[in-house]
């Protein structure tokens, strides 16, 4: 029960990452409180976990808009009485593609869903966890925002995912006299609706891992419980790299 009692807030729980992060932080003891656009994933989320005995609640709505990043936190609030932790993991790849042939659209719709929800969700948060006495946010980076990893095609996505390790480094200078943990996990492929379902694309992705696979999202989702638990009470600041050896892997 790594965390009995504690109240964390997950982006993207509808699905992959954040899905088996939810069911994975209800088993550890903690009350869910479930973000995305889909109510529907949402909802069969929430019950799945409260059949297992779980405590899970969901808000439906769009990261991009900072009222619901605000609503999400007053939610854990009314729901469970305060907040301890936050993985805000929800994000978009967008089109791949060289920058010269890149509509501003994408660009704009990639660091609006990945970075400025970052923004929106640490405004909401860190004021809840300064006045509770501390608390630890987690950022869904990607191996992409820090060794590119071989991949071609990614300029919006890895600036986005880039500028969250920077928001976090500062952030967590900021605020770790308040003793708020803020971290960044750097995911390395891993099978999720984002990778697709075509086997060769999973071949390919797997291949640029020195470890010759992709991560289940259960993996992914160990890493994260360890920087929301009190296993990680020292680290803040930190790019946690969880990706296989893809950012050690030569060119
Ligand atoms: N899969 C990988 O290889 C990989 C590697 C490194 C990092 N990551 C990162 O891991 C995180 C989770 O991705 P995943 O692999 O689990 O992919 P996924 O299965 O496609 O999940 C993405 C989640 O984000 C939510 N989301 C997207 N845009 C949103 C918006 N505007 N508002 C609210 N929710 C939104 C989606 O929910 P709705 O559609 O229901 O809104 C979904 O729950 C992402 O930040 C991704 O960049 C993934």
């Amino acid at each position: 029960m790594e965390l009995k009692d504690k109240t964390i807030i997950i982006t993207g729980a509808s699905s992959g990452i954040g899905a088996s992060a939810a069911s994975l932080f209800a088993a550890e003891g903690a009350n869910v409180v479930l973000g995305a656009r889909r109510e529907e994933l949402l909802k069969a989320q929430v019950q799945a976990i409260q059949s297992k005995g779980g405590s899970a609640c969901y808000l439906s709505g769009d990261v991009c808009d900072a009222d619901y990043a605000q609503a999400l936190v007053d939610l854990a609030i009314s729901q469970y009485g305060g907040l301890d932790g936050a993985l805000n993991n929800a994000g978009m790849m967008g089109d791949m593609c060289p920058l010269p042939d890149m509509p501003l659209e994408n660009w704009n719709a990639v660091l609006t869903t990945n970075l400025t929800s970052a923004f929106h969700a640490a405004k909401a948060q860190i004021p809840v966890l300064g006045k509770q006495g501390g608390g630890s946010i987690v950022f869904t980076s990607s191996f992409v925002g820090f060794s590119n990893g071989g991949m071609t095609g990614m300029g919006a996505y890895a600036a986005s995912k880039a500028g969250m390790i920077g928001l976090v480094k500062s952030l967590a200078a900021d605020h770790a006299s308040e003793q708020i943990r803020i971290n960044a996990l750097l995911p390395g492929g891993t099978k999720t609706p984002m990778a697709g379902d075509d086997p060769a694309g999973h071949e390919f992705i797997a291949g640029l891992h020195p470890m010759k696979r992709m991560a289940s999202p259960q993996e992914i989702a160990q890493a994260a419980l360890f920087l929301l638990s009190d296993r990680s009470s020292f680290v803040t600041g930190c790019p946690l790299i969880a990706d296989g050896g893809v950012s050690v892997r030569l060119a």
